[in-house]
């Protein structure tokens, strides 16, 4: 690794992490210091797009003056109450972000693992006290090759080895089902214990694999007909990733319980949120659930400021009019070392082909080297996902980039 960074100071940097961190991942050897929109700069001042935006949790740009603004001027007045307490803005973020994604009620976490065993925890008690589940039967339909975080329950629904093997024993009442496969969902539909389905409506992690056409309305009516509650993990995909406020309305529908995180605070702060309507949200009583953090005064201002600048600066219009030109362009590359080109918005991956010993991982350590930087996703795949301010030309910049890096490597 030595030898790819940038300097001795980069070094010293990343020697101290792997002395005293946890070695838990594996980043691309580059440590940056500073950022601000679609740049990021190391600590010897060297400049990159950055194409991962934090996995679309920076969607509004680093560093965004407005949410960095929330966040200063209510950690000045008031950071943390707790929920033992009425706070002055959790009310008014609960109003605005229900408005804002049309549902009643929010119930504010922190992380998105979180946010999805919050879902799983409210599904699980809908079914108890509304559908008629009989207690501890109730079962949940996933998807093969989901990433919904680390945590114990969240892993018991991985079929990566890397996220579950060695951390049994696992959480029981799951049933996996293929990806965009709405016959096993049918037939798992069958069983009247089954109480959800989660799904991503565009699976990031396991490398921007877009569903066909129609799936997702069609696995929700699906679930309808079975009174089944549709649980969409739009952690990665909502906030205007995919060229939408939320990829489900590509297909104009609304799920039943919605999980969101990362882009809700632009990057700044830890927030997820769980949405539902009455029917399903009150099932959870006071003394149920909770966490000390969630619905804290400095997230609910910030997570405010996050979801009105994606409004403001169009973000969702910007991320769907610059997808179709990356993707476009990036198709017109030509080498062999690019399988296939694929995603919605500006959530996109390349499939690499390994050439000479290069594989998508050396890809990446030349982006770097370029200007650009982005992380595989498994051992071939490549995610690109800009911040959502990023502008055309600085959009045809990145290109060129990638384009020099492919064309130099085949
Ligand atoms: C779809 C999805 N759900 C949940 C998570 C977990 O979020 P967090 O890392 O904030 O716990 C992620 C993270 O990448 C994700 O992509």
């Amino acid at each position: 690794m030595e030898e790819i960074l940038n300097s001795k100071i980069a070094q010293e940097f990343v020697e101290k992490e792997d002395k005293y961190g946890a070695h838990n991942y594996h980043p691309l050897p580059v440590v940056l210091d500073r950022g601000e929109g679609v740049f990021v700069w190391d600590v010897d001042g060297k400049k990159y797009f950055d194409f991962l935006s934090a996995y679309s949790a920076v969607n509004q740009g680093h560093c965004h003056p407005k949410i960095v603004n929330a966040l200063t001027e209510q950690a000045q007045k008031l950071t943390l109450t707790s929920r033992a307490f009425y706070n002055s803005t959790l009310g008014e973020y609960e109003e605005f972000i229900t408005k804002y994604f049309g549902y009643d009620k929010i119930l504010p976490m922190n992380t998105g693992a979180e946010g999805d065993e919050t879902a799983l925890k409210l599904c699980r008690k809908w079914a108890y006290t509304k559908k008629g589940i009989p207690e501890n039967e109730a079962k949940i339909i996933v998807c093969d090759g989901n990433f919904h975080g680390r945590t114990i329950t969240v892993i018991s629904m991985s079929t990566d080895p890397d996220s579950y093997g060695g951390f049994g024993p696992f959480t029981p009442g799951f049933v996996k089902i293929p990806y965009n496969d709405l016959d096993a969902l049918e037939k798992e539909l069958e069983d009247n214990n089954v109480a959800g389905f989660l799904v991503e409506p565009i699976q990031g992690e396991a490398g921007v694999f877009v569903p066909d056409e129609g799936y997702l309305k069609k696995a929700y009516e699906m679930c309808k007909a079975k009174n089944v509650l549709f649980i969409a993990d739009e952690v990665q995909t909502g906030i205007a990733r995919t060229g939408k406020l939320l990829a489900c309305d590509y297909e104009d529908f609304k799920p039943d319980v919605l999980i969101l995180g990362k882009a809700l605070s632009g990057g700044v702060f830890p927030i997820s949120a769980v949405l539902a309507d009455d029917d399903i949200m009150l099932c959870i009583k006071p003394g149920e659930h909770g966490s000390t953090f969630g619905g804290n005064p400095i997230a609910n201002k910030v997570a405010i400021a996050a979801l009105e600048v994606v409004k403001e600066e169009k973000l969702a219009e910007n991320a769907y009019r610059l997808g179709k030109i990356f993707r476009e362009e990036l198709s017109k590359i030509k080498s062999d070392m690019i399988e296939l080109v694929r995603g919605k918005g500006l959530l996109n991956a390349i499939i690499i082909k390994p050439k000479n010993g290069k594989t998508a991982w050396d890809v990446c350590l030349e982006l770097k080297n370029n200007g650009l930087i982005a992380k595989p996703t498994h051992d071939h795949i490549i995610r690109f996902a800009p911040p959502l301010v990023i502008n055309e030309e600085q959009l045809h910049e990145a290109i060129g980039i990638i384009r020099k890096t492919i064309e130099q490597m085949s």
